[in-house]
């Protein structure tokens, strides 16, 4: 199996990447027309989140047919054109495998409601009374996760949105089916793929209520994960592809089996243990400040362990589904370009491959949206509702809206100062926020102390040094909370990585394990001291300061 350590991947959500027939909405050709951006950036790689035919319940996760484009983002020959321009400037196309589950207006689902046994078996039917659902699970954009279906006198499993039907995996057919499209668009010259909520797919055989929880201790990482998995890799010849598979709610133990190079299963993860270090009582829907410690301490334990085990990370903030990252973990005032770069630093220096989220490379910021009709996306929306029923104002639920939902980082990328910073002509189909709307582009690209500059640094450094790419890693857990600290070494070679966190200046004490490292370091990145060396003083960090010592 190759290996993509030294590959950065920039995720593209086309829908809000660039518009270029005025319709409101991202296109394949967009993309297209943003190639050179992109090279300059200097990515390996682009994610292009789902663009096939769909209702666009869930922007494209709800899938009608896997083999054609959705005609709001273009055809296929422009996703010819797109393919090619790309391999043209070095980059290659990973395309995104919803395989958990399709739209309810895929013609298999819609032959299984009409009486079609064969398709029946396509997903997951359960016979039952209308009043009871089969089991207790809660789907993950709220309510009950089964759908009962009257002319069938049978419930559907929906761990999503109730027109997104889980797959039945256990049918050999519905394997080899989504095979075959795996091989349709290995033929079209991609370079690899990502595979959504992959580790949702092997159901129990007996369906049991949960009383602890909302049902995924029985579904997540079944017991039949790493069996799927190298059946689909071997079949379909992608064993030396990029892929990477979101996992949800798993474990280190899994994911070391899913990322090994031994395994033939992917190349690497996302997992999101250190996205949730904000939840209150771990509940997306209940606000806290995150917890500086426990986001060190995951990062610890996935980063090491995966090292031991030689499995490979991939290393986010952010994506689709998630909040921006300044809003979140860094200060959108004062120090919006340090702690743009502090996040940026931290991710990219650590051992995996790093994913860029489109306007995250220029420090593009949560949506402040004022009232809940600006918002369009269907957990939003739903929670929304929840919160309200649970008792919560308005304002109260739109505040937890406001830091939660997902459209945050889906509203139209900041191109430059013309109307909806350059995204479209039209009316976007979310609008672009007043709040962080003069972060655009334009503004940074000539600009040497910019986060876009930045980032392009970063990606460079990872092309001129191994350590970065193959390094082995340690944190350091004798710093002040606020401080993340870790050591990358191969070899001879060793540098420290340190980032505040905080808005605070921090001092490192005198005597601690990383002070005694640093003695006479080189400077990588940052300008702690004015030597370019470190002077073997107390270790002062300004408010979201990063340094690189090597
Ligand atoms: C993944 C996607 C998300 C989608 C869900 C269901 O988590 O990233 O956007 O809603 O799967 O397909
Ligand atoms: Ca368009």
């Amino acid at each position: 199996m190759s290996d993509f350590k030294d590959k950065v991947v920039y995720q593209i959500y086309p829908r809000s990447f660039y518009d270029t027939n005025g319709d409101g909405f991202g296109d394949l050709k967009g993309v297209t027309k943003k190639l050179d951006y992109l090279k300059d950036l200097g990515v390996d790689y682009i994610w292009l989140t789902p663009f096939f035919i769909s209702p666009q319940r869930d922007n494209g996760y709800d899938i009608a047919d896997y083999r054609q484009i959705d005609p709001r983002f273009g055809t296929m020959s422009d996703f010819e054109e797109l393919s090619a321009e790309a391999s043209k400037r070095g980059i290659g196309l990973m395309l995104d495998m919803v395989f958990n589950h399709t739209s309810t207006e895929h013609e298999w689902f819609k032959k299984a409601l009409a009486g079609d046994k064969k398709y029946q078996d396509y997903y997951i039917f359960v016979e039952g009374s209308e009043n009871v659902p089969p089991t207790n699970w809660v789907s993950k954009f709220g309510g009950n996760a089964w759908k009962y279906e009257d002319g069938l006198k049978k419930w559907y499993l929906h761990l999503f949105d109730v027109t997104q039907a889980d797959l039945n995996w256990k049918n050999p057919e519905v394997r080899k089916e989504l095979k075959d499209i795996i091989r349709f668009w290995k033929d079209k010259g991609v370079s690899g793929f990502r595979f959504d909520v992959i580790n949702l797919i092997s159901k129990p055989d007996s369906l049991e209520n949960d009383y602890e929880g909302d049902g995924r201790r029985f579904y997540t990482d079944g017991p039949k994960m790493d069996e799927y998995l190298k059946e689909l890799v071997k079949d379909t010849g992608i064993e030396d592809m990029i892929t990477v598979g979101e996992m949800s709610s798993t474990t280190i133990a899994n994911c070391i089996n899913y990322a090994n190079p031994d395994e033939k299963e992917l190349s690497m993860v996302f997992s999101f243990h250190h996205l949730k270090v904000d939840y209150k009582n771990g509940d997306k829907w209940q606000l806290m400040p995150y917890d500086k410690q426990a986001l060190k301490n995951i990062f610890k334990d996935w980063q090491e362990q995966m090292a031991k085990a030689n499995s490979w990370n991939a290393v986010f903030w952010t994506n689709h589904d998630q909040p921006r990252t300044i809003s979140r973990f860094g200060d959108e005032g004062k120090y919006w370009k340090e702690s743009g770069k502090l996040f940026a630093g931290l991710i990219h220096l650590m051992r995996g491959t790093p994913y860029i989220y489109q306007g995250e490379e220029i420090g593009m910021l949560n949506t402040h949206f004022t009232d809940i009709s600006q918002y369009k996306d269907v957990e939003s929306l739903n929670y929304y509702n929840i919160l309200i029923e649970q008792g919560k104002t308005k304002s109260e639920a739109l505040k937890i809206i406001n830091e939660r939902s997902r459209d945050n980082c889906r509203t139209p990328m900041q191109w430059d100062n013309t109307k909806n910073d350059g995204f479209s002509t039209g009316e976007p189909w979310i609008e672009v926020p007043e709040f962080g709307k003069s972060i655009t582009v334009e503004s940074q690209l000539n600009d040497e102390d910019s986060i876009l500059a930045f980032y392009k640094k970063l990606i460079r450094l990872r092309k001129e040094n191994k350590i970065i790419s193959h390094g082995n890693i340690k944190f350091f857990t004798d710093v002040p909370e606020q401080v993340m600290c870790y050591e990358r070494a191969l070899g001879d070679e060793k540098w420290v990585i340190l980032g505040n966190m905080s808005a605070e200046k921090i001092v490192v004490s005198q005597d601690s394990e990383i002070n005694q490292k640093l003695g006479g370091k080189r400077i990588i990145i940052g300008n702690y001291v004015n030597t370019g060396k470190y002077n073997g003083n107390e270790l002062e960090l300004k408010p979201f300061e990063f340094v690189v010592f090597g």
